[in-house]
């Protein structure tokens, strides 16, 4: 299966981007950021997806043909700071079922838990799995052994900023997956932070988490 773990270059993403690594950008526009940013993952992820041959006559009388998914994905956002991603996702993804998980991370040993989860059916079906940082790869891990029980067909991950270590991880975890992020980055720092990053996500679009 195929696996890809950037999304191509192109300018106008990359000034997203450079908005998103500013510290001084503000909540509002950092929201607005990701989801832009999620729609752009998600025309890209669309490449990779069945399409099939629709015929549509228009109002002259004429056919013409278009080339629409054979069937949507099911969009899966993780709480708090895959949110916004996930609004943008589902511009590309207008007619998907969606889903919703809550992790924690505990700060000292960097493992997540899962607190909260409301998923449609997901049998025999294509999900993406939507979180704006892919750190350590253990929120997206657990959250994908959680999902296999269920059977999908393929599960996909959206991220916007992935570290190295944490691709490798997922990678070493089940070789399956098809990882898309916007940005990999080289350093995992020793509290788990990715570095250069852009900070805690859920805090940069929320405020401070206490
Ligand atoms: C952040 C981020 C991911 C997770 C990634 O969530 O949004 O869910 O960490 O880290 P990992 O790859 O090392 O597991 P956090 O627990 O900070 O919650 P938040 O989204 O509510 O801020
Ligand atoms: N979660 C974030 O929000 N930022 C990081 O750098 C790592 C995990």
């Amino acid at each position: 299966m195929n696996t890809k773990s950037r999304i191509r270059k192109n300018p106008a993403l990359e000034r997203i981007l450079y908005k998103i690594r500013d510290p001084a950008t503000g909540r509002e526009e950092f929201r607005s950021c990701l989801e832009r940013i999620g729609e752009y993952i998600g025309v890209e992820i669309s490449l990779e997806l069945e399409q099939e041959r629709k015929r549509i006559t228009t109002s002259l009388g004429k056919e013409t043909e278009h080339f629409l998914l054979k069937e949507s994905p099911v969009l899966i956002g993780v709480l708090r700071a895959g949110l916004p991603l996930y609004y943008g996702m589902q511009k590309a993804f207008p007619e998907s079922e969606s889903g919703f998980i809550g992790t924690m991370r505990d700060e000292k040993t960097l493992k997540s838990h899962i607190s909260y989860c409301a998923l449609p059916d997901i049998e025999g079906k294509t999900v993406i799995l939507i979180d704006t940082m892919l750190a350590t790869g253990g929120s997206m891990i657990e959250i994908a052994e959680m999902l296999k029980e269920k059977n999908p067909r393929a599960i996909i991950t959206a991220s916007v900023i992935a570290s190295r270590q944490g691709i490798e991880r997922m990678r070493t975890y089940d070789s399956s997956l098809r990882i898309y992020s916007a940005v990999i980055d080289p350093i995992l720092n020793d509290k788990g932070y990715i570095v250069p990053g852009l900070g805690d996500a859920g805090d940069r679009c929320y405020g401070e988490k206490k």
